[in-house]
């Protein structure tokens, strides 16, 4: 997997979300002052080759800690997943819990998909497949970010379009069909043993704050924030909040 590096000190990696690529991550590029920052591309995101037809979290979760590996990343990790980055990340506790010295889960959820989520996503590999990712852009821009993004910010959703329309229609469809199977990762939260930060958006209609907060109480060394007048994609359209959330808990909870 493709992987952009800055700063030195503890590892952070960041894993993006659907269907985005690590470029999503620059606002937080401040961070590797402090840092050495990782940020992936997920298999046939950005520029990393593709993966298989079916973009499994636990096969892609064990594909994250191989890219790891490889660039000699083996003590714990501080670990931040946005939304399918997320789903990654709770495997990665599920399967390797001692690589994670924190998690920062962003806009994601433990649980499965609704059926209703998975037909709709069938109808979106459909959409990628006969009209092109573009389509799909338009269909999800109003849902990926918050109405006072959308409306302060129209230069932010110029972006996200041009982000999302730069990937290749065969890694969207093959994260949907992963994300479509992915498995509950609700029992992992009790054993998570180090310290976790969950962070809503106010405004995020596709994962409500109020699931997540209840996410982090599942989780023993759990704590829950939430940014105002931010959606899904919260670290793009508040990244001045969310990095100091974020450099906040690790001074309290963690460093
Ligand atoms: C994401 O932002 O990664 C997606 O909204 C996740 C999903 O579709 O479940």
């Amino acid at each position: 997997m493709a992987v952009e590096q800055s700063g030195s000190g503890v590892p952070i990696v960041f894993l993006h979300a659907f269907p985005l690529a690590r470029a999503m991550w620059l606002p937080q590029a401040p961070i590797a002052r402090n840092f050495r920052v990782m940020s992936i591309d997920l298999p046939g995101f950005g520029e990393s080759p593709a993966g298989p037809a079916t973009m499994k979290m636990e096969e892609t979760a064990r594909g994250v800690l191989r890219t790891l590996d490889e660039r000699g990343i083996t003590q714990p990790a501080i670990f931040v997943g946005l939304s399918m980055g997320g789903y990654i990340l709770l495997q990665i506790l599920r399967l390797s819990p001692q690589r994670v010295r924190a998690a920062v889960l962003t806009s994601t959820r433990s649980g499965v998909d609704s059926s209703e989520t998975k037909e709709k996503r069938a109808e979106n590999i459909a959409l990628v497949e006969s009209k092109g990712v573009a389509a799909l852009a338009d269909k999800m821009i109003p849902a990926l970010l918050g109405e006072t993004t959308r409306q302060a910010h129209p230069e932010i959703a110029d972006n996200v379009r041009a982000m999302i329309t730069a990937q290749p229609a065969s890694a969207v469809s093959a994260a949907l069909r992963g994300m479509a199977e992915r498995a509950d990762t609700t029992p992992v939260l009790a054993g998570v043993a180090c310290p976790a930060l969950v962070v809503a958006g106010e405004e995020d209609t596709l994962i409500k704050a109020a699931e997540m907060e209840e996410m982090a109480k599942k989780i023993p060394k759990g704590e829950f924030q939430l940014i105002e007048k931010a959606g899904h994609l919260l670290s793009l359209e508040a990244p001045e909040r969310f990095n100091d959330v974020f450099l906040h808990f690790l001074k309290r909870r963690v460093l």
